[in-house]
């Protein structure tokens, strides 16, 4: 068994569907992290009955969140740690108590179209082949060794919503499919 922490700032779409996908199995989704108070996340969490804790980032800043955050995962023997929708730049100290713990979905074929808005920037870009990356996290913004892509071609007429709805369903079933097997790996070496 191998626990993991799910990080999220908003809608919280990822995290449902990851959390559809490990609660079948050995693995434990023990606590969601949210740094906005109005991020529908925290009803969904909530309605799964898995706790979320709501760490501001805005007294101390990323230093004093982060402390918070990593006295909230420590009693829970987190494996790794997954990003959804976390819209914070993850700082050395959680990289270093997490190497190679941490993961993160971008709605793009990374590199091209890396930061915030990659569904906007993907689709103006007139790129025919769009995606999704699952990737490692590291210093830079969506710059970590990537884990898995997957990736479809549009046919031009689509709407942005379109679009939009495409890579979400994409995403609903990569994410969980990857950090599953992440688990399983980690769980194989304990
Ligand atoms: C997803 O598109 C993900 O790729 C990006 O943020 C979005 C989060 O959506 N990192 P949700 O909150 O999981 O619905």
């Amino acid at each position: 068994m191998a626990n993991i922490a799910v990080f999220a700032s908003g809608n919280g779409s990822n995290f449902q569907s990851i959390a559809e996908a490990v609660q079948s199995g050995p693995h434990r989704i023990c606590c969601v992290i949210c740094d906005n108070p109005a991020a529908c996340v925290i009803t969904r969490a909530h309605s799964l009955g898995i706790p979320c804790h709501l760490v501001t980032y805005d007294n101390g800043g990323r230093e004093q969140a982060e402390e918070t955050i990593l006295s909230l995962l420590k009693p829970c023997s987190i494996d790794l740690i997954v990003l959804a929708g976390f819209m914070r730049i993850i700082s050395p100290l959680l990289l270093a108590a997490y190497r190679n713990r941490i993961v993160n979905i971008h709605p793009s074929l990374l590199p091209k179209h890396p930061g915030t808005q990659g569904i906007r920037k993907s689709y103006y870009s007139g790129d025919r082949e769009l995606g999704v990356t699952v990737h490692y996290v590291d210093h830079g913004v969506d710059t970590g060794p990537v884990i898995a892509q997957e990736s479809f071609i549009r046919e031009g007429h689509e709407s942005i919503e379109e679009i939009e709805n495409t890579i979400h369903r994409i995403e609903h079933g990569v994410y969980p499919k990857v950090i599953l097997h992440i688990l399983d790996k980690i769980a194989n070496v304990k």
